[in-house]
């Protein structure tokens, strides 16, 4: 993971992958909790858990990809997501919700998502 300090201007990447990043949680997630993250009734959860939970926030990868149900509701793997697409995706989350910007890059999606059932949440 490659964290940059708020003092710091971002790389120009940063902004290509946090558009990006915005277009995957419109496309993919946004259905169902919310633009805001703020969920749906009593079906989708919002995300607000995420706010500063580094733990929960570095399951992510691994809840989009292979889906996760630990309720009666189950959130569906979306593997036709790729490592880029996750990577986006988390810069623009770690934005949100962890208050960093962060450029998280994709070896390290590639490299978070060999681990995921060594620890599966
Ligand atoms: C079809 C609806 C649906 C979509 C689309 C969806 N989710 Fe979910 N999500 C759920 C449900 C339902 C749960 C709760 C599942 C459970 O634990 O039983 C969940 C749980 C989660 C959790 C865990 C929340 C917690 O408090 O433990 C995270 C994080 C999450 N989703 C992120 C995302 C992201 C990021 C996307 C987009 C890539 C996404 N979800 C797309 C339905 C969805």
């Amino acid at each position: 993971m490659f964290i940059l300090s708020n003092c710091y201007s971002p790389p120009k990447d940063y902004q290509e992958y946090y558009s990006n990043g915005w277009r995957v949680y419109k496309n993919h997630c946004q259905k169902c909790h919310g633009k805001k993250g703020e969920g749906w009734q009593q079906l989708y959860p919002p995300l607000k858990r995420l706010k500063n939970n580094k733990k929960l926030f570095a399951q992510i990868p691994c809840i989009v990809y292979y889906g996760i149900q630990k309720s009666a509701v189950e959130m569906p793997a979306m593997n036709y997501l790729t490592p880029s697409d996750i990577a986006y995706l988390m810069t623009y989350l770690a934005a949100h919700y962890l208050e960093k910007d962060t450029l998280i890059t994709t070896a390290a999606i590639e490299e978070r998502l060999q681990r995921c059932f060594k620890e599966k949440p």
